[in-house]
């Protein structure tokens, strides 16, 4: 039988049902693991064709057959978490939606909705927000827009899932109130209110709800709280290659493992349900829902292609939201936008400036459409008569650049340009050669009986001076740099690479080779066959050449900035820094970029310094800066929205999703390091600002704070009961500027004065609105606060209560410029003293 219908049934539908009892227990085991990295079983005797699915949080990359596949490259999620704008969250997943069609995909492994609970997480660029509320509420809007559009969204990472240190293995300890009103409840709102039609689950074990257990063998938590509390009738998902067992895991309520159909499912599942150690129905359940979820995105029973569903175009788009999530951390000079006379000197300075970071590294990665740089946009930009003069200045990446594999090396047998690539077997037999005239640092897809890759160049120096030559690689290796042994390891590696994101940034040692000859390159290296991805070779080459020092180029650009009307510096992490698979170090810009962005300040009073990051990084300098702007790992739209920001075309006007540190020593929780295995959250409900707030120390800048490009006087606020136990607060705003421009009106709540009443934060966020006025004009805007926004979880009775006494409510710019006061209009019929 063939499903026509395209009205995704409910669970329990007697069409689906139906369908399940037409399947062989073979099909059922087959359709629950995948059948390579990203796609599904297909049964074509009932109309279900395979189902794909692609990363991730920023773009949708596609199934990574076609290497040259490009894909919109989105800002970062913090950035679009930073226009606290749902409405562009919306037209974000209306995107994300058009791209999945463009790339064939069916459901898309985002959003990322983990807490942002440490600032050196390695991930904390993927996630929205330090607040669980605005995580929730952006999510929600996205999720929504995609799946109208018949696109699924797998939430990630289901949950605590905060940190990447030991990431597949540490279990995270947490309690359960914590659990429920922070790092639960942005799921909660995309599963319970969006009704999400998939979960991933993560990497990482969990210690709640009585047992601590890795999250996809966790029933409590997967089977108590998401299906059967929650009502998630979608499919958790495995993070890729997380599946560690047969039955703790069928049984916890994972519903797919993926990738397959390698692993402990492919090797085992059908044994398990012939000897019934797995029970038939609870394979049932797991099939019902995958066969629900194909209805869903059009896989079942569908008569062709889906269509494209309607969309923004990408361009614009992405231009204006990278923009509008751009942050005014402070303006005291007024340079916003540029006072640029004809005649004027615009020195364009720092690493970012041509060489911008514009996606975290990792599995959110996605080959971009098109790249746009500060240089190249504002070049464009700038009207006639200005003159724009770039120049780095500072160094930001601790590799060497690339090296011009094209234009300096030469096959050393045949002479043709390029390096030369053996494939050889376990017996050192040669397999497979040929010369690949631009080797960009990786062979994927190798066969699968290549034990080592040997590359070889003749690498042409004719600049005299001190060259750095290096090969940065993972596994067992030997590399020589004319003649000198460069680095060696006998260890091979495996899947684990992939997984700590080594393979993208390996350690690369160089030596120091004299110019004017050529240096002999030859390196034996591991070819990785990892379990569920494909098998590659990894040969980063690298080459600084003689040039001036780092002091000489700084010296030239502060003497740029000195000469120039106005300055700007961009600085900022890079992919050696900001990547999935290990967290931060420090907090630190990294190279010389703090010293040169004070020494331009000194040199030049109208200076902008723009931050290209993620995750927070301290500013030594911030104080010494006239005007800094945020302007976070913007995707392709990089440059072209810097420029519209620069000169006055689109308010920069984003406010900040987590708390800018001044101190590293003030940070909260400073690091992610599991102790034996186990991560505890020590801080429990006062997560992010909330720990600010509590400990009364100053950051640099504050939860929701962003200046925009006007000013804004809050004029009144009124509290009114809205349905559900929720609260409307209606606060009148007033454009006090020059310009029309964007509010973020913010409501924070404020617990009773009780001293016998439950731990309560100082206070957080209630409710949020953006807001656009024209100059002058004022606004009434209406925020909606949540009933939840008041409740606090018992833990003992397993539910929610509003505590007793009088919450207050406080609206304002951030946590920390609150303008304006209200009481909480709630029912206190129901709500309870005790606890
Ligand atoms: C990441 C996921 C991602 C998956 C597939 C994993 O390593 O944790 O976020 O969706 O890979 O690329």
């Amino acid at each position: 039988m063939t499903l026509t219908s395209t009205t995704p049934p409910a669970a329990g539908d007697p069409v689906l049902e139906h369908l399940v009892a037409t399947l062989t227990v073979e099909e059922k085991v087959a359709l629950v693991i995948g059948t390579g990295i990203w796609t599904t079983a297909a049964v074509p005797r009932i109309g279900l064709r395979a189902m794909v699915m692609s990363d991730g949080p920023a773009g949708v990359r596609g199934r990574g057959a076609d290497p040259d596949e490009t894909s919109a490259s989105f800002p970062a999620p913090s950035a679009l978490a930073a226009t606290w704008d749902v409405g562009l969250a919306d037209r974000a997943g209306a995107l994300f939606a058009a791209e999945a069609r463009r790339h064939g995909v069916d459901v898309v492994l985002a959003p990322q909705v983990n807490l942002q609970r440490t600032p050196v997480g390695g991930r904390h660029f993927e996630c929205y927000s330090e607040d669980p509320l605005l995580s929730g509420e952006i999510a929600a809007a996205l999720v929504e827009a995609a799946q109208e559009r018949g696109v699924g969204m797998s939430v990630k990472h289901f949950v605590a899932n905060d940190s990447e240190t030991e990431r597949t293995s540490y279990v995270a300890r947490v309690d359960e109130r914590a659990l429920r009103e922070c790092y639960l409840a942005p799921f909660e709102r995309v599963v319970r209110g969006s009704g999400a039609w998939s979960v991933m689950g993560a990497y990482s074990g969990l210690d709640a709800f009585g047992l601590a257990a890795p999250v996809l063998e966790h029933a409590p938590l997967l089977h108590g709280l998401l299906k059967d509390e929650w009502g998630f009738d979608g499919v958790l998902v495995s993070d890729w290659v997380a599946t560690q067992s047969v039955g703790p895991a069928v049984r916890g309520g994972l519903d797919l493992q993926m990738p397959g159909p390698d692993g402990p499912w492919g090797d085992g599942l059908l044994a398990a349900v012939r000897s019934g150690e797995v029970p038939a129905e609870l394979l049932d359940d797991k099939v019902r829902r995958l066969l629900l979820l194909a209805t869903r995105v059009g896989a079942l029973g569908a008569q062709g292609e889906s269509p494209a569903p309607a969309a923004p175009a990408a361009e614009p788009f992405l231009r204006e939201l990278a923009a509008r999530a751009t942050v005014v951390l402070k303006d005291d000079a007024g340079l916003l936008p540029l006072p640029l006379a004809e005649g004027a000197t615009v020195a364009l300075l720092g690493p970012a400036a041509t060489q911008p970071f514009t996606q975290g590294g990792g599995s959110g990665y996605v080959r971009p459409d098109r790249a746009t740089d500060p240089a190249g946009a504002l070049r464009d930009a700038l009207p006639a008569g200005v003159r724009l003069v770039v120049q780095a200045g500072a160094r930001a990446r601790l590799t060497p650049p690339p090296l011009d594999v094209a234009g300096r090396c030469a096959d050393p047998v045949t002479g043709e340009p390029g390096v030369r690539v053996e494939l050889l077997d376990a017996a050192g037999t040669t397999l497979d050669t040929w010369t690949d005239p631009a080797w960009n640092g990786w062979l994927q897809h190798v066969r699968p009986d290549a034990v080592t890759a040997r590359l070889t160049a003749a690498v042409r120096l004719p600049e005299p001076g001190e060259h750095e030559l290096g090969v940065g690689t993972v596994g067992r290796h030997e590399v020589l740099i004319a003649g000198q042994l460069a680095s060696t390891s006998a260890a091979e590696v495996d899947e684990g690479v992939i997984l700590s994101s080594g393979h993208n940034h390996p350690v690369t040692p160089v030596v120091r080779v004299s110019g004017t000859g050529t240096a002999e390159l030859r390196a034996e290296l591991q070819v990785v066959h990892p379990v569920g991805y494909a098998s590659f070779v990894r040969a980063l080459l690298a080459h600084r050449l003689p040039g001036p020092t780092a002091e000489d180029e700084m010296a030239a650009a502060v003497a740029e900035a000195a000469a120039a009307d106005v300055a700007v510096v961009v600085v900022g992490t890079t992919e050696e820094v900001e990547s999935e698979g290990f967290d931060r170090r420090d907090l630190d810009l990294p190279g010389n970029q703090d010293e040169f962005v004070r020494r331009v300040c000194a040199a030049n009073p109208r200076t902008v310094v723009v931050v290209n990051a993620g995750a927070p990084v301290l500013l030594p300098w911030l104080a010494e800066a006239p005007t800094v702007l945020w302007a976070w790992l913007a995707g392709q739209e990089c440059g072209t929205a810097l420029a519209d920001v620069l000169l006055g075309v689109t308010e920069p006007s984003g406010r900040l999703p987590w708390t800018l540190p001044a101190r590293a020593e003030d940070v909260p929780v400073p690091h992610a390091v599991p102790r034996d295995g186990v991560i505890e959250y020590v801080e429990g409900l006062h997560v992010g600002y909330r720990s600010w707030e509590k400990d009364g120390r100053e950051p640099a800048a504050c939860f929701g704070h962003g200046l925009g490009w006007t000013t804004w006087s809050y004029e009144d606020v009124t509290a009114e009961p809205a349905e559900a136990g929720d609260v409307t607060v209606t606060v009148t705003v007033r454009n006090t500027g020059a310009r029309d421009g964007h509010e973020v009106v913010q409501v924070y709540v404020e617990p009773p004065a009780d001293p016998g009443g439950p731990e309560r934060p100082v206070r957080w966020l209630g409710g949020f609105a953006a807001v656009h006025v024209p100059a002058g004009a004022s606004a009434r805007v209406p925020v909606r606060v949540p009933r939840r926004a008041f409740e606090v979880w018992d833990p003992a009775a397993g539910g929610w209560f509003v505590p007793a006494g009088e919450h207050v409510l406080r609206a304002g710019r951030s946590v920390r410029d609150l303008r304006l006061i209200s009481k909480a209009p709630l029912d206190q019929s129901s709500a309870r003293r005790n606890r």
